[in-house]
């Protein structure tokens, strides 16, 4: 949520802060800036997209070597040239990005209209740029001391990045609650909200920590903690390439991610399936099973389409192991008093590592007892490190804002995970731990098999294009599909869509079908079908237009279908990491026949790293 970006070196900075602008633009979009230092201060900020912010430099001779720039998701003031960042202090000394929340910002805002500053926009972040300027005046004092004494009285999340212009060679920045990394040149550095705009300078990499202040020179990288005292930088290396964060040939990232699933999920079964010896190895497990074992309870906690892989990963966990699961929205677990403690295990899921509602959920969890295990894509980020272990997902950078292949990436780490934890409570046969594990193996070519005949799910999804709402029905294991399948195409069309589970229609969104309504059934072949068909019968009854998921060679459910999209027979349990595949694409096809940008949908953002 926002991206921030900086450098200070002795390259240009303004192409590296414009490029890497637009690679962290997915997380948020409404609005962008820059500022540099040449021989003063200068700032460009328009409402829009960062190629409209570029086309308005054209021509503009900005040469400087210390820069920040930012691409807002709009929180405190509507998107504007107003609101946008960089904010600069009333002195007009310094500028200033941020990304996240400053909760008190109103009570410290009051304060400083009482002492007479007036202010250019809504945001909480020109309270706290002020307020850091007025702290720096009233004590004399540098501004990375009023910086630490500034964020002492701060309520909230946070990266900032700064820049003064008495002081042209530095940057100070800090962060608590939200991402900062930190690129290692030759003479330089590369400040950014992820690592892809560092990548193509140096793979060397610093992640400042909660409550850290970097002072960053060309040559000299300084962290302190809040109490002012030095910290040695932890220097890692990216494990990450260039091409990963490219379109490389596809019309849009989310068509390149959806095409990457038979990779992302053959890489995330990589060294932690071995079918052929009917062994699964997740060091997460390994190391402290009998924590897991004895486990009484798994809680999953996560946000948006990682919610609905904890509601899969409840199946998964349920029938293997038979232990209670509950899946919990974050930001509703948080703010409840749960009743949490030493025997239960939390499974965070997030892609990014970086939602705010999950870290806050499983830190106060974690503050109980619980023992928390991170499903997560982002290395190093913060689920990561405040969970005890955990499992990467390995699915790559996901930068369509949504998200398609780290939902596979997370089903197949809980199928992992479950089979894993079956075998060591001794809730699974050696049997049927060896189907899984052979069927499990089979779902990379059964997902390249789908996308094979992506043209069969774009014909499908021109022919719906125009509809107003959209139903998804799912039962067991499909229902949180169901629900997956409506989040895509909301979040993608625009289009209206609910998920529900395909019995509990007839409870409610039976009143909506009409001759006018699409309704699509995950109907694959499994223990419920025949209720599935049924549900179907009672849709075509109402005249609603049926357009269902089937099993290869099912004619039967085609019949009733006025369009059907099919799919490898597979085990059932796994059934979710077959079935979503044609819903991503007909989310996607939907929007891009709409003419919509499906890697930057509307209002949404990649990191949601406010409440
Ligand atoms: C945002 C994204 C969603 C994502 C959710 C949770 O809303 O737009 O695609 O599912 O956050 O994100 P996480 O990174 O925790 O999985």
């Amino acid at each position: 949520m926002c991206g921030i970006v900086a450098y200070v070196g002795s390259r240009q900075a303004y192409p590296i802060i414009l490029k890497g602008l637009k690679r962290l633009e997915y997380r948020g979009y409404d609005s962008a800036g820059i500022a540099i230092i040449d021989s003063q201060l200068k700032v460009y900020k328009r409402k829009g997209r960062v190629a409209e912010l570029e086309e308005s430099l054209t021509g503009l001779s900005l040469s400087a070597h210390i820069g920040i720039g930012h691409t807002r998701w709009a929180t405190h003031g509507e998107p504007s040239d107003r609101n946008a960042h960089p904010h600069v202090s009333q002195s007009g000394k310094l500028a200033m990005i941020h990304n996240g929340i400053i909760e008190n910002y109103a009570l410290i805002k009051q304060e400083l209209l009482n002492k007479g500053y007036r202010f250019q926009s809504d945001t909480d972040t020109e309270v706290l740029l002020n307020f850091i300027d007025d702290i720096r005046e009233q004590n004399r004092c540098s501004l990375e001391e009023a910086v630490r004494i500034a964020l002492k009285r701060i309520v909230g999340a946070y990266v900032i990045v700064l820049l003064d212009v008495e002081n042209p060679d530095t940057l100070i920045a800090a962060r608590k609650g939200s991402p900062l990394v930190i690129g290692i040149g030759k003479q330089e550095h590369f400040l950014a909200s992820d690592a892809s705009p560092i990548l193509e300078y140096t793979k060397e990499v610093v992640y400042v920590n909660d409550y850290q202040v970097a002072i960053v020179k060309p040559d000299e990288l300084i962290l302190k903690n809040l109490g002012n005292e030095r910290q040695t930088p932890f220097i890692t290396k990216l494990d990450m390439d260039l091409a990963a964060i490219e379109k490389g040939g596809y019309e849009h990232f989310m068509l390149k991610e959806i095409f990457e699933q038979p990779t992302t999920v053959f890489d995330c079964l990589r060294g932690r399936l071995d079918a052929h010896q009917g062994l699964i190895t997740l060091s997460g497990i390994e190391q402290h099973l009998p924590i897991l074992t004895q486990a009484k309870r798994i809680i999953i906690v996560a946000c948006g389409t990682s919610w609905h892989a904890g509601l899969v990963g409840e199946y998964l966990i349920e029938e293997l192991c038979r232990m209670p699961v509950e899946v919990e929205y974050a930001s509703e677990f948080r703010y409840r008093n749960p009743i949490v403690g030493a025997n239960d295990v939390i499974l965070a899921i997030s892609q990014s590592g970086e939602t705010a509602d999950t870290l806050v959920a499983i830190e106060r969890a974690k503050q109980n007892g619980a023992f928390i295990y991170g499903i997560v894509n982002v290395v190093g980020s913060s689920i990561a490190r405040v969970s005890h272990t955990g499992t990467y997902t390995h699915a790559g950078p996901e930068i369509g804002v949504a998200s398609t292949k780290a939902f596979t990436a997370q089903l197949t780490v809980l199928t992992l995970f479950a089979l894993r934890l079956a075998a060591a409570k001794g809730t699974i046969s050696r049997e049927r731990f060896l189907a899984l594990c052979n069927e499990l193996a089979t779902i990379p070519d059964k997902i390249a098999h789908i996308l094979n005949d992506a043209a069969t799910v774009e014909a499908v999804a021109k022919r719906y294009t125009d509809a107003r709402d959209f139903l998804y029905l799912g039962r067991g294991n499909n229902f949180p599909i169901a629900l997956e399948g409506a989040l895509k195409l909301k979040e993608i069309s625009y289009i209206h869509a609910e998920g529900y589970p395909a019995g509990e229609m007839k409870h409610g969104p039976i009143a909506l079908v009409d001759d006018t309504l699409p309704v699509v059934f995950i109907a694959t072949k499994d223990a419920v079908h025949e209720k599935v068909v049924s549900n179907m019968q009672e849709i075509r009854a109402r005249k609603g237009k049926v357009i269902a998921i089937i099993t290869e060679g099912d004619e039967f459910t085609a019949q009733l279908c006025e369009a059907h999209i099919s799919i490898p027979e597979t085990d059932a349990l796994l059934t979710p990491l077959l079935s979503v595949i044609p819903l991503q694409l007909m989310a996607y096809y939907i929007g891009v026949a709409k003419g919509l940008d499906v890697d930057k949908p509307r209002n949404l953002a990649k990191s949601v790293t406010v409440e």
